[in-house]
């Protein structure tokens, strides 16, 4: 989807990719404050396209938090990373660090290394925060790149059966630090983070239904054998990754990228471990459980 939207901070350009999904917007320098109609016509294309994409931006990690507010309430990550702030200590305590850098060998938060299977953050907790925003500062010579899927297209291609028999069911999401290993059969629910969200959910700003079960994060489907629910959750998954519902997208330096956790679920490809990749992430906190 795409148009062009004129505000009082110069023309909003959309220019949709040549994907199955995304967008990028052009004239804006998110520096300054946006105006009322500026901020409607980001909301509105984010929306419409699921993953925007602001490129050239130059902004201090306060300056991604003062974008960042100006379209909701940013969240605070719930992980307290004592490393990140010894080594940048005015980093705003919005901001997370999206590294594999390390630091006398103790990684900047969670260590991001290597390939990611895809996920929708935060979707173990029961009010998941509804954007994820990142910012790139260092990247790798090849690879990293993210994949977005687009989960409302994952649900409409699903066999109608498939769609019938998981109707109001619940799956149960939980976060066990890994990046390319299924959560685990005997997981200790006592010790991850966990929540049961129903298998299709409807997007509240666009009403549009969409897949909510992920292969990182989802454990299983409630009320079902294990082998019935392994076997509907691999069908979902299979449909929920086709390479014709996803945009990969290949970083540049000073990219703002924002996607919606209730409708696109990510992962990240392989990257050297030896060369550096360094993103900061902000959030938008949600106010309802996905329903
Ligand atoms: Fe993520």
């Amino acid at each position: 989807m795409a148009g062009a939207k004129v505000t009082d901070t110069g023309v909003v350009e959309i220019a949709a990719f040549d994907a199955p999904l995304g967008a990028e917007l052009r004239g804006l320098d998110l520096r300054e404050k946006l105006s009322p109609e500026a901020v409607r016509a980001v909301l509105q294309a984010w929306y419409d396209n699921q993953v925007i994409v602001f490129r050239d931006q130059d902004l201090s990690p306060r300056q991604l938090v003062d974008f960042t507010a100006q379209l909701g309430t940013p969240g605070v990550p719930r992980m307290p990373s004592q490393a990140v702030r010894d080594v940048i200590p005015d980093l705003p305590p919005e901001v997370m660090i999206v590294s594999n850098v390390r630091i006398d060998g103790k990684p900047l938060g969670l260590p991001h290394d290597g390939e990611m299977w895809f996920h929708s953050d935060m979707c173990y907790a029961e009010i998941p925060h509804t954007a994820t925003m990142l910012y790139s500062v260092e990247l790798p010579s090849t690879g990293g790149n993210t994949l977005f899927a687009d989960m409302y297209a994952a649900y409409e291609n699903l066999r109608p059966e498939t769609r019938a028999r998981l109707e109001g069911k619940k799956a149960l999401q939980v976060h066990d630090y890994k990046r390319t290993e299924r959560p685990g059969v005997d997981l200790d629910l006592t010790k991850v983070g966990n929540y049961a969200h129903p298998v299709f959910i409807t997007h509240p700003e666009t009403g549009r239904k969409a897949v909510y079960v992920n292969r990182l994060m989802t454990a299983r489907i409630e009320g079902m054998e294990r082998v019935e629910s392994d076997a509907f959750l691999e069908e979902l998954f299979s449909v929920a990754e086709d390479p014709s519902i996803v945009y990969e997208h290949v970083w540049r330096t000073g990219d703002l990228v924002i996607w919606d956790n209730r409708c696109i679920t990510h992962a990240r490809t392989d990257f050297p471990d030896n060369e550096r990749r360094l993103l900061r992430r902000t959030t938008l906190l949600g106010t309802e459980a996905p329903q």
